[in-house]
């Protein structure tokens, strides 16, 4: 099978920048990514490439490159499904709101629609990849779909899981650890390794079943999600008993057997698959009635509950028991550095927890707008939105967020933080002047020497 066109459903911060990427490294094959949301595709084809929907570090570069020659954004799904001979499908899974499942199981309305589309619209046979993250068995139901609803042409399923992190989506595109490919068709396996071989050694392209492939994207998620909760748990400990937590990291992380990566100690882990991927895996196990399975995996995200909360008890806690009515300004408001990604960000929790208590927030982040602050507090549901705006304040300057405040808190590790002029902002801000950093990213040393009373996570 030789592929020289391919789909991708969905332009976000997966379809966008891998497709951008097999673009770029391919540049016979001929790839479209639709949208249903308009908006999105008409930022994907601005002329302006700092204005692209999503901020990665490298893909404005690579869209620059392919996009025109190879790359096209459309919003016309049905030509696209028609055209192509390979369609990946990469639209959101996020954890249900309704029904059976509720507040775990994925929600796979979107991915269902997607199939019943292409099984409408294909008039010749496809390979269809599955690129968004699924739950283990998803392939049976897109196969029934498939066969039952289309006009008799043949469906060869593949899940091929991303295990890309975002504000490194680039460099992780381009020299993966691996990529993964499970499936039954031994030649649209291959199909698909070629378009991978491109740029990425064969013996890097792993080939499974299909059960093996999706089951692996949720059990990658929920180990690196479980090490964060596992130096979390520590980091509190550390505190207690005047242990340091990156000190602890660093000689367990020398042990080749435990790694010293995703280690680091902090206020929570956020972004939009962790949690929601490990919700899944309990719901699934939970399903199979492995209770103990599923117990174990919880544990990791009530870790990660704990660890936000404990942070925001401590802001309070520190400032003698009340923050009503005080101004505390949090320095980072994305889930991690070199993303405008908001999603189950920390920063969203805490800021919630301090605002129960009546604390005036200022929030400076150098990608988020104050239109996202707002609409992540007001889909938490916790209060009016009036009053989520009475209590909030979003600036596009860091000295004047950090100006007449109580306390800083840094919920995200932008590397900007560290080269502010402290003293400036001590000389401005109350006193006591309070530096609560949850990304542990600040010099301890010279902060105190200017006269911060300084907490970090796990010292
Ligand atoms: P996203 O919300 O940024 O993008 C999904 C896009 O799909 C949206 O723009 C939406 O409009 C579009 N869409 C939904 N239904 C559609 C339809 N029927 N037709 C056309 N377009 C449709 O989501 P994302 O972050 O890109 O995640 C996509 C999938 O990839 C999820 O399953 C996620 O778990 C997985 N994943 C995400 C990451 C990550 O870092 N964000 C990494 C690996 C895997
Ligand atoms: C994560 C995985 O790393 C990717 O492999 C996966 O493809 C992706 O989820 C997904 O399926 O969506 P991402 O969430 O983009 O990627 O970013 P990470 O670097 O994993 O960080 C997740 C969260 O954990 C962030 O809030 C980060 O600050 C936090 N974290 C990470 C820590 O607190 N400590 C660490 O040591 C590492």
């Amino acid at each position: 099978m030789i592929i020289s066109k391919i789909t991708c459903i969905g332009a976000g911060y997966v379809g966008g920048p891998t497709m951008s990427v097999v673009a770029q490294q391919n540049p016979d094959i001929q790839i479209t990514i639709v949208d249903v949301n308009a908006a999105r595709i008409a930022a994907w084809n601005g002329e302006d490439l700092d204005q692209l929907p999503i901020y990665e570090p490298g893909l404005k570069e690579v869209v620059a490159e392919a996009r025109g020659r190879n790359l096209f954004f459309s919003t016309d799904v049905d030509k696209a499904i028609d055209e192509a001979d390979m369609i990946f499908i990469s639209v959101n899974t996020p954890t249900k709101t309704y029904g059976k499942g509720k507040g775990q199981a994925a929600d796979l309305k979107f991915i269902e629609l997607c199939a019943r589309q292409i099984a409408s619209v294909a008039k010749t046979d496809k390979i269809v990849v599955e690129k968004s993250t699924l739950p283990v068995r998803t392939a049976e139901a897109l196969k029934s779909i498939l066969d039952n609803t289309g006009n008799g042409v043949n469906f060869h399923i593949l899940s091929n899981p991303e295990f890309l992190a975002e504000g490194t989506a680039i460099q992780d595109l381009q020299n993966p650890d691996r990529v993964l490919i499970g499936g039954e068709n031994p030649e649209a396996i291959e199909a698909l390794v070629k378009v991978y071989e491109a740029w990425i050694p064969r013996e890097r392209i792993i080939t499974t079943n299909l059960w093996s492939s999706e089951l692996s994207k949720l059990v990658a998620n929920a180990f690196l999600a479980q090490r964060v909760s596992s130096i979390n748990s520590i980091s509190e400990l550390c505190e207690v008993t005047g242990a340091d937590v990156n000190e602890v990291a660093h000689a367990i992380g020398m042990d080749s057997r435990i790694g010293s990566k995703f280690l680091k100690a902090s206020v929570g882990f956020g972004g939009s698959c962790f949690q929601k991927d490990i919700l899944n895996l309990v719901y699934i196990a939970r399903s199979y009635n492995l209770h103990a399975v599923a117990d174990y995996w919880e544990q990791v995200i009530l870790m990660n509950d704990h660890q936000k909360q404990r942070f925001a008890e401590k802001i309070i806690q520190t400032l003698y028991n009340t923050v009503n009515g005080k101004q505390i300004t949090f320095l980072g408001w994305a889930f991690k550095k070199d993303t405008n990604d908001t999603r189950e960000s920390a920063a969203i929790y805490v800021a919630d927890y301090l605002l129960n208590e009546e604390a005036s927030i200022v929030v400076y982040d150098p990608k988020v707008s104050a239109e996202q602050v707002y609409k992540d507090l007001d889909s938490l549901g916790t209060r009016s939105p009036e009053d989520n705006r009475r209590l909030v304040t979003v600036v596009n300057n860091p000295y004047a967020a950090c100006r007449e405040t109580h306390a800083i808190a840094v919920l995200t590790e932008w590397d900007e933080f560290k080269g502010y002029d402290w003293q400036k902002i001590k000389e401005d801000m109350k006193r006591p002047s309070f530096v609560f950093d949850g990304r542990k990213i600040l010099d301890r040393q010279s902060l105190e020497a200017l006269g911060f009373k300084y907490y970090a996570i796990g010292e």
